[in-house]
């Protein structure tokens, strides 16, 4: 008996905490900046990615309608993000113009080495932005509600981007292993300058 009101004690407390943690601390300011900077950044990157596979593939053959779709999202994920970086008042990342180019010769060069590149390419990128948002989602307090909303449909996005790669035989691209963890590490690289620079 004693045991169980103990335990119950004890569980309770624990709750209280997590409720406390969630609602009642105001996200820090320097946080919520580096994760508007640096997603914008990264949604920039990513229609940059996708602009590039268009360019080889065109936008009518079969695989050139696909990568259209992932791109018309990209699209909305920046344009979101255009509007937060102006109502959050951040500054961009100076590294904008390096991720245009570093992104669309990534989409070309990856499109060039064949459709199944093209995917191994998506996977490799949504992955990591996948685990990114998730990431976030659990730095963000509850006083940032929408933001979170906003970063769980597009890690949603993102996923379903993942998975239309894996559907279009990514994993037997040549080279496979290698291409995906060299993109990979590209993109976490990215991402860690993107937060401060
Ligand atoms: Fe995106
Ligand atoms: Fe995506």
């Amino acid at each position: 008996m004693d045991y169980i009101s103990i335990h119950t004690m004890q569980k309770k407390k624990k709750n209280t905490n997590k409720k406390f943690n969630k609602s009642n601390i105001k996200t820090n300011t320097e946080l919520l900046k580096e994760i508007i900077r640096v997603d914008h950044a990264g949604e920039y990157g990513a229609t940059r990615i996708y602009d590039g596979q268009i360019a080889i593939f065109g936008k009518n053959s079969k695989i050139g309608n696909t990568i259209k779709h992932m791109a018309d999202q990209e699209q909305e994920h920046i344009d979101k993000f255009n509007e937060l970086i102006l109502e959050y008042r951040v500054r961009p990342t100076a590294l904008l113009p390096l991720w245009n180019v570093a992104g669309f010769a990534l989409g070309a060069s990856t499109a060039l080495l064949g459709e199944k590149a093209a995917m191994a390419c998506t996977v490799a990128v949504e992955k990591v932005i996948g685990e990114h948002y998730d990431e976030q989602l659990n730095l963000l307090n509850d006083d940032q509600k929408e933001l979170k909303k906003t970063i769980s449909k597009f890690r949603d996005d993102e996923l379903e981007h993942h998975d239309i790669g894996i559907e279009h035989d990514a994993e037997n691209a040549p080279g496979y292993k290698i291409m995906s963890k060299i993109i990979e590490l590209g993109c976490k690289t990215a991402i860690a300058i993107s937060k401060k620079v």
